[in-house]
């Protein structure tokens, strides 16, 4: 019989964190659970009812209700918000800084965290975000915590947008976005982001997606 597995990576944005779950997840042919598009998705629900993604006792209210659903199509994670897919919608500037928000809101996380934990007590996954080795898997089977300087994340975040043919958004603004989102990821009170103690720290500054999977490869074949 086949143990059940669950990979954690965990770090700021643009260290790579959901390239490299992507690809370790077919590698192993396990599920990928971009956790970040979920919280992406609850801020596209408040920015879209005109409510102030730091709004705590509104965004309390709103996730009362609200349905989150992951569903993976043709090897492709799509997220659902109240039954539409919103996969496409959630990318932009503004939800990127309203996800950081409203992932403040405990509420909001336990609500996340849930849904989070039933796949993981499911299937085998490999799962990225910023409190999964803290908090969402304490007892994940692997731990990673990714990074990269900011210089090299905002530069990461920037080509990719010059390759989606974006090019109202500059350098500078990205590296600005990243620094508010690391900031006010890592002070919140509730499940920030932080590395996990038995996390293995990796610093992609200088490293190609190859060796960083390689990398993490190597040490899931050492675990499991
Ligand atoms: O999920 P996270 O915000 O941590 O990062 P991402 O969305 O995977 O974006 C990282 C970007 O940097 C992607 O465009 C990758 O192709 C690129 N990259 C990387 O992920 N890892 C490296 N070692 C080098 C480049
Ligand atoms: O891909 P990128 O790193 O830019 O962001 P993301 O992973 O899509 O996450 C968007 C925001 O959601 C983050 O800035 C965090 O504030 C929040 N988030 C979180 O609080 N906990 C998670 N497990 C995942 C995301």
């Amino acid at each position: 019989s086949s143990k059940r597995v669950s990979i954690a990576i965990d770090g700021p944005a643009g260290a790579g964190k959901s390239t490299i779950a992507k690809m370790i997840s077919k590698k192993l042919k396990i599920v990928y659970l971009d956790t970040g598009a979920m919280y992406r998705a609850v801020a596209l629900k408040a920015i879209r009812q005109n409510i102030d993604t730091r709004d705590e006792e509104k965004l309390s209210k709103l996730v009362k209700d609200i349905n989150i659903e992951v569903r993976h199509i043709d090897e492709e994670q799509r997220i659902y918000l109240d039954g539409e897919d919103v996969t496409n919608l959630i990318r932009t500037p503004e939800v990127s800084i309203g996800a950081s928000n409203v992932a403040v809101v405990p509420e909001v996380r336990l609500k996340m965290v849930e849904i989070q934990r039933e796949i993981a007590s499911k299937c085998s996954v490999v799962m990225d975000g910023r409190d999964i080795g803290t908090y969402v898997l304490p007892n994940a089977t692997l731990k990673i915590f990714l990074t990269a300087s900011i210089e090299e994340r905002a530069k990461r975040r920037y080509n990719e947008q010059l390759l989606k043919g974006i090019t109202d958004v500059s350098l500078e603004d990205v590296k600005n976005d990243i620094l508010y989102r690391d900031k006010n990821d890592s002070s919140r009170a509730f499940a920030p982001l932080a590395k996990a103690e038995d996390a293995v720290e990796l610093d992609t500054t200088n490293m190609s997606i190859e060796e960083v999977v390689n990398k993490i490869l190597g040490l899931i074949e050492d675990q499991c």
